[in-house]
């Protein structure tokens, strides 16, 4: 039978996500207007462990929706991944009288919500995650505005590029997929786009290929690494001696997690924060929020664990023509 939640918690947890604030702001505000009592944990697991939990109010999320980060901070935490931790962690909660948390964030901290609702507290997650890496959904909070911010730094970098008749390789993030560097090398219109689930590590066909392009009148070679494949620098004095053209490695890093969210990450992290209040209202536990084939739905956070999701084959295939 469906077990009524009175409080609310919610966390964030592992990076931070542009649209991570509209998340909470929402969740809040749907708990609220559902009758319910509202927490925030600060600092993900590792808060929650150190007890640092106070309520939200409407007001204690105002002014929230357009500021990048996470206003409830957030972090990596070891303790968290041991029985005891999470044994804790169950404790703590029923100590503040909190019987359902809301966790924003990856995979890797749905694995701690899936333990939590064995626990018994029950739990919904929001995929948030600049690398649109978790398997049932098509979006993820943060991506958005993470591509857009890569977009704009490569169109910098190849003006410079170009005016130097320089190859550049741009390394950007996404941890072990390569979806924020396929869209960009796309959007970019990138001369070679490097991912891990489908580089060869062939160094001498991209020297070709930088080789040919400059016989062709090319005056810059845009190159998207995604981090992923990584050792940039490296590569770029490789190429540099391998081609006798001049190679800049610029490693965009932690800016893509920055800055002020794109009107998608607010409005899809809003509807998808609203969603898990209602699913804990309904007395739902152990689902994960999705957006599928243009519509919000949820599964299973132990079906959506065992997905699994690869590069779409179509986008690689064009990436390559155009
Ligand atoms: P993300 O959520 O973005 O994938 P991480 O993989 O760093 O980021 O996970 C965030 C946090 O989730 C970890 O620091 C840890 O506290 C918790 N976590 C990760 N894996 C597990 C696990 N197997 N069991 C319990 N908690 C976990
Ligand atoms: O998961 C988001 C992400 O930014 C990845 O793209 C990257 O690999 C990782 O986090 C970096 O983590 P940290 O901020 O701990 O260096």
């Amino acid at each position: 039978m469906a077990k009524e939640v009175k409080t609310i918690g919610v966390l964030t947890s592992g990076g931070d996500a542009p649209g991570m604030n509209a998340a909470i702001r929402a969740v809040v505000r749907k708990g609220i207007a559902n009758g319910k009592k509202m927490m925030g944990i600060h600092r993900g697991y590792a808060g929650l462990l150190n007890e640092e939990i106070d309520e939200l109010t409407s007001r204690s999320v105002a002014d929230i929706i357009g500021k990048g980060g996470t206003f409830l901070q957030t972090a990596r935490c070891l303790e968290f991944t041991t029985p005891e931790g999470q044994q804790k962690g169950a404790e703590i909660c029923r100590k503040h009288g909190i019987d359902g948390i809301i966790v924003i964030g990856g995979d890797g901290s749905f694995k701690g919500a899936q333990k939590l609702a064995a626990l018994g507290i029950n739990t919904i997650g929001v995929p948030g995650t600049i690398d649109l890496d978790i398997a049932c959904t098509e979006y993820t909070i943060g991506f958005d505005t993470a591509v857009n911010t890569a977009m704009e730094a490569i169109d910098k970098v190849r003006d410079t590029s170009t005016s130097h008749e320089r190859c550049s390789i741009v390394e950007v993030m996404g941890r072990g997929a390569g979806h924020i560097a396929l869209w960009c090398g796309i959007a970019n219109g990138a001369e070679d786009i490097l991912l891990p689930e489908s580089y060869g590590y062939d160094e001498q066909q991209l020297v070709n290929s930088i080789i040919e392009n400059r016989k062709r009148g090319k005056t810059h070679h845009i190159i998207i690494n995604a981090e992923g494949v990584g050792h940039s620098t490296s590569m770029a004095k490789r190429i540099e001696a391998a081609t006798g053209i001049e190679t800049r490695a610029t490693i965009l890093g932690h800016m893509q997690r920055g800055g002020s969210p794109t009107c998608m990450d607010r409005v899809y992290a809003s509807t998808m924060g609203a969603m898990a209040t209602d699913l804990l209202c309904q007395g739902k536990s152990n689902r994960v929020v999705a957006y599928q084939h243009g519509a919000f739905c949820d599964f299973d956070i132990d079906e959506a664990l065992a997905m699994s999701k690869g590069i779409d084959p179509y986008q690689l295939e064009i990436s390559k023509i155009l």
